[in-house]
């Protein structure tokens, strides 16, 4: 199938099959290896990217349902060829220990704070629930989550 979308604000035009999932057409065919797989089957959050405005599991989404929509991975925060606000903020507040979950991780909290500029601590937590650290640096997560929304730089 030919396929037209937009990822990180750029026309995509791709000819492939329909059942290949948005995570494979990101990686492989468009080199966004920023966008890292984990399960497989939408359950760790590693995979997250944002697609049309909310939080979505790239490994659960197909080719035939991307006509038309606008991704966003983490490639598209950087700012002027520099890592975003949210981005720096998290490595700040030291919630990277590996960076395995981290741009599933910020692509949540982006999507959270482009709905909700001053979420609460539940609602961050629930924003990030899907979004699994083995690392286990969720307080630092949580915190820098919280002084971005604080700061508003996110
Ligand atoms: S790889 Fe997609 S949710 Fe785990
Ligand atoms: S920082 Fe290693 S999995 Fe989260």
């Amino acid at each position: 199938m030919k396929l037209t979308f937009w990822v990180n604000e750029k026309p995509i035009e791709l000819d492939t099959e329909p059942d290949r999932r948005l995570l494979d057409l990101l990686r492989e065919d468009l080199g966004l290896t920023g966008t890292k797989e984990g399960c497989g089957e939408g359950e760790c959050g590693a995979c997250t990217v944002i697609l049309d405005g909310e939080a979505a599991h790239a490994c659960m989404v197909l080719a035939i349902q991307l006509e038309g929509c606008h991704v966003t991975t983490i490639e598209g925060l950087e700012e002027n060829g520099e890592l975003s606000a949210l981005q720096k903020i998290f490595a700040e507040e030291s919630a990277i220990q590996c960076g395995f979950c981290t741009p599933g991780m910020i692509l949540s909290a982006k999507a959270l704070l482009m709905h909700r500029p001053h979420p609460t601590d539940e609602e961050i937590r629930r924003a990030l629930a899907g979004n699994l650290c083995r690392c286990s640096g969720y307080q630092q997560i949580l915190r820098a989550v919280r002084r971005a929304a604080e700061e508003g730089r996110h």
